[in-house]
């Protein structure tokens, strides 16, 4: 078996949670590493990247509300500083948010969604339907009401992610394009990994990051696996023609029979439409259900988007967990620590993550505002459901 040199970090996935881990711990002192066949890949390369913490918020999740808040209100310099290092554009637009209702039922829901808000201290305004369409005009003329909400943005993630490479080599982060097939464990402790070619990789601490896969490597105690599994979103691209700009001039989102579905348009005409949310384990297939309900919906939203080229479409997977809330931080497993399950936050939950695990690294604890998301609180729980 050949071996490398030693890492005071190796990071196991290369997506935007990995890379930002990666950057934060390099810029730390930490001679750091990531490890994955393609960095600047993953859910990334799909998701739409919208930083929506006040129009996602849903009942039972205001622990969550908190992160998701903490790490939006680190967007704007998070992104100066991204920006100028690499001189990366990374399409971030603070445009706001539209969430709409198409019916009685859509504004019942909507109304209960704006007084969860109002309790949760979030700032959000409610509209009559006329009042949306002043905004939007290419709004349907059912819209029913809605809700305003200027502080939920959006970055293009793909953006995001070359910058992110980019500013890991720029921090002397060693990149090795391979997969990780097995975590080593030393003495009881988290040592490095084997890639697929038989390479180990020492490393003083693992992290492990690499989305829904997170819970299959290999040789990781049953104890400390991480309980993620993939949920696959497919997710249209449109090109809005120069002659129909500003096609949409903000994020705009409903609900429409029971599915969410929203419409992100960027600054370079491109206008992204998502997403389905379906367990089918680790499948990407682009299916034709999929992308009729997505047009469909979006159709009843904004009845114009038939008029637009239809450039991609893709399905990517989201790292769900059993709570919807990302696991952070050291494990039971000395040396071995979880940046994963951040399901539909991930590219909103990206500054906060690459804050939260460089002071994991180099300090051994959580930071206060990440403490809750320890994944230990899994183990907790299974400890206390087993039977006495
Ligand atoms: N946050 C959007 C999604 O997961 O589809």
């Amino acid at each position: 078996m050949s071996r490398t040199p030693t890492a005071d970090v190796l990071v196991v996935g290369g997506g935007i949670i990995g890379l930002v881990t990666a950057w934060r711990a390099a810029q730390r002192g930490c001679v750091t590493a990531v490890v994955d066949p393609e960095p600047g890949g993953g859910a990334a390369q799909v998701a739409a990247g919208m930083l929506a913490a006040v129009t996602e918020l849903h009942h039972g999740e205001q622990t969550l509300l908190g992160l998701n808040l903490a790490s939006a209100r680190r967007y704007p310099d998070f992104v100066a500083e991204l920006t100028e290092l690499t001189g990366h554009d990374l399409g971030y637009r603070r445009c706001g948010t539209l969430a709409v209702a198409l019916d009685t039922d859509d504004r019942a829901h909507l109304r209960e969604l704006h007084a969860l808000q109002a309790r949760s201290g979030l700032e959000s305004h409610w509209l009559s339907g006329r009042e949306c369409r002043r905004l939007e005009p290419m709004l349907a003329p059912c819209v029913r009401g809605g809700l305003r909400v200027d502080g939920d943005h959006q970055i293009d993630p793909r953006r995001l992610s070359a910058a992110l490479v980019a500013a890991c080599e720029r921090a002397g982060v060693v990149f090795h394009r391979a997969w990780a097939e097995r975590l080593s464990v030393t003495g009881g402790r988290a040592s490095g990994v084997v890639t697929g070619d038989g390479t180990a990789l020492a490393a003083g601490q693992v992290v492990l990051a690499g989305g829904s896969l997170s819970g299959r490597l290999a040789g990781v105690p049953e104890h400390v696996l991480p309980p993620v599994r993939p949920v696959k979103g497919q997710v249209l691209r449109l090109t809005v023609p120069p002659r129909y700009a500003p096609f949409l001039h903000r994020t705009v989102r409903a609900v429409v029979r029971g599915s969410q579905v929203y419409l992100v348009p960027r600054e370079n005409g491109e206008l992204v439409v998502g997403a389905t949310s379906e367990e089918l384990g680790w499948d990407t297939t682009v299916t034709a259900g999929g992308v009729y309900e997505l047009l469909r919906d979006a159709h009843e939203l904004v009845p114009g988007i038939t008029e637009l080229p239809l450039t991609e479409t893709r399905a990517g997977l989201r790292p769900g967990s059993p709570d919807n809330a990302p696991l952070l931080g050291p494990t039971e497993l000395d040396g071995l620590l979880l940046a994963t399950g951040h399901y539909r936050n991930g590219v909103l939950l990206t500054p906060v993550t690459g804050d939260a695990l460089a002071h994991a690294l180099t300090t051994g604890e959580l930071p206060a505002e990440a403490r809750p998301f320890t994944p230990r609180r899994f183990r907790a729980a299974a400890l206390l459901e087993q039977p006495a």
